[in-house]
């Protein structure tokens, strides 16, 4: 069965009590979940990961270039969080693979202060899901799954 990978950045670990009025009260173990399932429906698995370190993100875009060369990934959903905002060295990293990435934030950034407003990903995403809460990770599930068939 091939892999999606859910790639979650800075303070996504803190779901669930972090600012709900703006994120909602969904942790990240149940946005895991979400995601498992669904696409387990459409077939495929889900590589669920989440990290502080920016290094270790641009080392996961990497590694995911390489699976999808081989054929074992079908792409990767990304919230990168606050990296989004400041990144060149992930939107470098995006670029440098050609792994479909779904850039996806849970807030309406475009809302919210101005310095949301500029993503260094959207530029090199497949696609852009924005402030549709966690239903933006099973959009992108979806979106990837049905890329992947052609
Ligand atoms: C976010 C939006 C970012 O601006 C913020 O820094 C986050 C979460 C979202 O999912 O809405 O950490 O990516």
């Amino acid at each position: 069965m091939p892999a999606i990978l859910v790639l979650n950045g800075p303070n996504l670990n803190l779901l669930g009590t972090r600012e709900p009025a703006t994120y909602g009260s969904t942790t990240l173990a149940d946005v895991e979940r979400l995601c498992v399932e669904h696409a387990r429906a459409l077939g495929y698995t889900v590589d669920f990961r989440q990290s502080n370190h920016e290094g270790v993100l641009v080392d996961a875009i990497h590694e995911a270039g390489r699976a999808f060369k081989e054929g074992t990934l079908a792409g990767v959903v990304f919230n990168a969080g606050a990296y989004t905002h400041t990144s060149i060295a992930l939107h470098d990293a995006v670029r440098a693979v050609e792994v479909p990435v779904i850039e996806v934030h849970i807030s309406n950034v475009h809302a919210r202060e101005s310095f949301r407003h500029h993503s260094w990903l959207s530029p090199v995403a497949a696609g852009i899901i924005v402030g549709l809460g966690v239903e933006g990770y099973r959009l992108a599930i979806d979106a990837l799954a049905r890329r992947a068939k052609g």
